[in-house]
């Protein structure tokens, strides 16, 4: 089972998401059987190391993330992976308008795991750090959703 987490710029939201939801599989005793990583949707933090913000704020509840580098969603993705998550609509488009039309790839959104069907992880790069807190409040409640549905999948 492979899993991608999608958001914009792939130095916040998405590689939060990577190192929490690794956590999670790791404390579910499955990450053997799951692959996962993040990118985004845009052009501009390729390569970068995720955040400072996102850094600090992952590691003050113990996830390291500083060796995840940016990189860029490709067609190529719908083809490696069985669920290609996006953290918020606009990412949930863009996901939408590259996917192949013959991919049998689950694509939605993250907090959908999470109970909320709409849900969307907000954008926290030009906001302060209670934004990053929230980021991660909302990621941990939906990667405890996708492992349970994962699970019940394997
Ligand atoms: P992310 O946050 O999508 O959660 O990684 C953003 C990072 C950078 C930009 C926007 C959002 N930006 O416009 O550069």
């Amino acid at each position: 089972m492979k899993v991608l987490f999608v958001c914009l710029g792939n130095i916040c939201r998405s590689p939060t998401a990577e190192g929490v939801f690794r956590r999670a599989l790791e404390r579910a005793g499955i990450a053997d059987q799951v692959e996962i990583d993040s990118c985004g949707v845009g052009v501009w933090h390729m390569g970068e190391a995720p955040d400072s913000r996102a850094q600090q704020a992952a590691l003050s509840r113990g996830i390291d993330l500083s060796s995840l580098r940016a990189r860029q969603l490709s067609k190529q993705d719908f083809s490696d992976f069985d669920y290609v998550l996006g953290m918020d609509q606009d990412n949930l488009r863009a996901i939408r308008a590259m996917k192949p039309s013959n991919s049998q790839t689950h694509v939605g959104l993250f907090l959908a795991f999470a109970g909320t069907p709409d849900g969307e992880v907000p954008d926290p790069y030009y906001g302060g750090e209670e934004g990053f807190e929230n980021v991660l409040n909302m990621i941990e409640a939906a990667s405890e959703g996708l492992i349970q549905h994962l699970k019940r999948e394997l």
